[in-house]
């Protein structure tokens, strides 16, 4: 069915249906993930294919990544001299607000402990969550005036931080760019600025603001709470993380951090990382798209304009589909091709189709670098009386699907 949906009548099902919640602001009719198939959203995937998520590009700054799962280790490290336990989500979800900022804007937005950064985690998931909840104003469209549950209001709230943010980061660029001497860094902030001031008319700075703001929610809290649930399923199943770090330990040595290199040498890690999105895939209903005129799936007419879910959580835990659905088992899909790029729909973590994830292979760059890193770099003991059987793996679900119960675990330095 979602193959039907996602690839098969992939035009007839590519737009969205728009939340009460992400009108804030407009944004809906700026913001990537909301906007029609249209000239505006091919110019805004061309952008990120071409300036941001292209081979080229993540290669070219691979030193950013290196540099801050550097930072991440080093905090780490600190926790471990002290004993302390680490929110390994709150963590995870810094070094990736800095490696973002650091590649679009060339500096770190977020310090682990600052309550800079924490506040910004807390505007992220207030915006993931308010958009995840049901609102009677998307099922009776008179309320949206109304706005009965304040859902609208909140968000322009949050949406108004980041937007702000951006904007005068924007405009502090484009002061620098008329100082003497000015050098284009040529991180994503001088390319958007180029394009949206070159008069090419392909953007303009509202839709770039919108789309800086886009990069940053959709992009930490996916991560960073998939990072959370690969650890936490490893120390649920301590002999799978022995199994890995056996891996890494014979393939890279003692110790050591994960460069992008090595991954293609560490089959083992990659298993867990596809087995944590099968289990828990980050966005687990897909961003909701819209049925076009004519929509036909399997011989049922789709009604025109309604709106269609594709349970991904649901598929990745299909007793008819996976043996021992509900085990973390890596080992699945260690003699197997299947991939998380959209064409094997047993496992579609980041949709498919057209409207396919873009930030893709910057994820699965990022959680293979993070991942086998810490745990080839540490040894992970659970906080005080919780054991790996008695582990809280519930969920907490909103647009996104997190850990009700942050994962905290001390590290001891390999
Ligand atoms: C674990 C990480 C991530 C997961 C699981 C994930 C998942 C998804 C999913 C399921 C969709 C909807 C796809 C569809 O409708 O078929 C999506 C769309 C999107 N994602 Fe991601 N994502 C992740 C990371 C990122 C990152 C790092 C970025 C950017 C920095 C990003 C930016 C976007 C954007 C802009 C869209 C909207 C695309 C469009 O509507 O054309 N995502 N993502």
């Amino acid at each position: 069915m979602a193959r039907e949906v996602l690839q098969k009548n992939d035009p007839v099902f590519s737009d969205r249906t728009v939340p009460d919640a992400v009108r804030a602001h407009q944004h809906h009719e700026f913001g990537l993930p909301f906007v029609p198939v249209s000239p505006l959203w091919r110019s805004l995937r061309k952008v990120c294919n071409l300036h941001i998520f292209s081979s080229q590009k993540l290669d070219a700054n691979q030193h950013l990544r290196r540099r801050k799962v550097e930072q991440l280790l080093a905090t780490v490290r600190d926790s471990g001299r002290l004993g302390e336990a680490v929110d390994i989500g709150q963590a995870a979800f810094s070094a990736i607000v800095n490696l973002l900022s650091n590649s679009i804007f060339s500096v770190d937005l977020a310090d682990s402990n600052a309550q800079s950064s924490l506040e910004f985690k807390k505007t992220v998931w207030s915006i993931m969550e308010e958009a995840g909840k049901p609102n009677l104003a998307d099922y009776f469209p008179l309320l949206r005036k109304i706005d009965p549950q304040g859902i609208r209001r909140r968000m322009t709230v949050h949406f108004g931080k980041l937007l702000e943010l951006f904007d005068r980061m924007y405009d502090q660029r484009l002061q620098l760019r008329k100082g003497k001497g000015f050098a284009t860094t040529n991180d994503v902030l001088d390319t958007l600025i180029d394009i949206t001031e070159g008069k090419t008319e392909e953007l303009n700075r509202t839709q770039t603001i919108h789309l800086l703001k886009v990069l940053f929610v959709a992009g930490t809290d996916t991560i960073s709470s998939t990072l959370e649930w690969a650890m936490a399923e490893l120390l649920h199943s301590p002999e799978v993380l022995l199994k890995a770090k056996e891996e890494l330990e014979k393939a890279i040595g003692k110790a050591k951090w994960v460069e992008e290199s090595h991954v293609d040498r560490l089959p083992y890690l990659r298993a867990i990382i596809k087995e944590t999105f099968r289990m828990h895939p980050a966005v687990p209903l897909l961003i909701p798209r819209k049925a076009g005129p004519n929509a036909e799936i399997c011989g049922f007419t789709v009604p025109e304009g309604a709106q269609v879910l594709v349970n991904v959580w649901a598929i990745g835990r299909d007793p008819s589909v996976w043996e021992m659905p509900n085990s973390f088992m890596p080992e699945r899909f260690l003699n197997s091709a299947i991939d998380v790029k959209g064409r094997d729909f047993e496992l579609i973590p980041f949709g498919g189709g057209r409207r396919i994830c873009p930030g893709l292979p910057l994820a699965i760059r990022m959680l293979h670098l993070m991942l086998g890193s810490l745990i080839n770099c540490f040894d992970w003991k659970l906080e005080d009386g919780v054991t790996p059987e008695n582990m809280n793996m519930e969920e907490k679900f909103g647009i996104t699907l997190q850990k009700a119960k942050p994962l905290r675990a001390i590290p001891i330095p390999v």
